[in-house]
């Protein structure tokens, strides 16, 4: 799926992780502070409840704008599960700084750079041995930024000085940027579940669906 990469769900929910991992296709959880916000627990018991209720990698994001503050959070968010949670770092200038040391304390560390925006940052990431890059699609939209030609570019680039870099698109409010994204170049992508739902329930198919059922009780009572 996607390019034999799985998507990811950017939740701290732990009744959504359930319900969308039911479905058995998904690769890990992406968390931010705003998402951990909405769940209002401590992101040590709501990172050990996504670790208990989720399979794959559990993306935690550090937090700080020093480079102490940034790698101190880093260490701690790693002493969570060294096994499963990942990093989640800004693509700031101290956040690309502390992707390229903790690379360097331990290549088996994966890193995600997240709130990406430019082309431009993406190669930074890259270049300081990020696993992933972030960009964020809707939130590129609202600001008149053209998320597709940002994925295309950054996948050229990648792709012809052979960074290992893979983009995991986030941000999306609707399924037509998901399937855009891919179409442009995206390796893989976090969704919510709301977007993740709405892939599934097409009405048509939905229709469809009622009317084989229907006609599969018809053919019961018939024979
Ligand atoms: O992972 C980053 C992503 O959660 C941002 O999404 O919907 O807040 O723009 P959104």
């Amino acid at each position: 799926m996607l390019g034999g990469s799985k998507m990811y769900l950017d939740t701290a929910n732990i009744e959504e992780i359930k319900e969308a991992f039911s479905l058995g296709i998904l690769k890990g959880v992406t968390t931010n502070p705003s998402i951990l916000l909405k769940e209002g627990k401590s992101r040590a018991k709501v990172v050990k409840e996504i670790l208990e209720n989720s399979e794959g990698t559990v993306f935690v994001q550090a937090i700080g704008e020093s480079y102490d503050d940034i790698y101190r959070d880093c260490q701690e968010i790693m002493n969570l599960d060294s096994n499963r949670v990942a990093l989640k770092i800004p693509a700031c200038f101290n956040g690309i700084k502390v992707i390229k040391q903790s690379k360097t304390d331990n290549p088996n560390t994966i890193i995600l750079a997240t709130a990406i925006f430019s082309v431009e940052q993406a190669l930074l990431c890259a270049l300081a041995g990020s696993d992933f890059v972030a960009p964020y699609v809707n939130r590129m939209e609202n600001n008149n930024i053209n998320p597709y030609e940002v994925i295309t570019k950054i996948r050229k680039i990648f792709d012809d000085r052979n960074l290992s870099t893979k983009i995991l698109a986030a941000s999306f409010k609707n399924t037509n940027q998901l399937v855009d994204i891919l179409f442009a170049g995206a390796h893989t992508a976090t969704i919510s579940c709301d977007v993740l739902v709405n892939m599934i329930d097409k009405q048509l198919a939905e229709a469809s669906i009622k009317i084989f059922n229907k006609d599969w009780e018809k053919l019961q009572n018939q024979i």
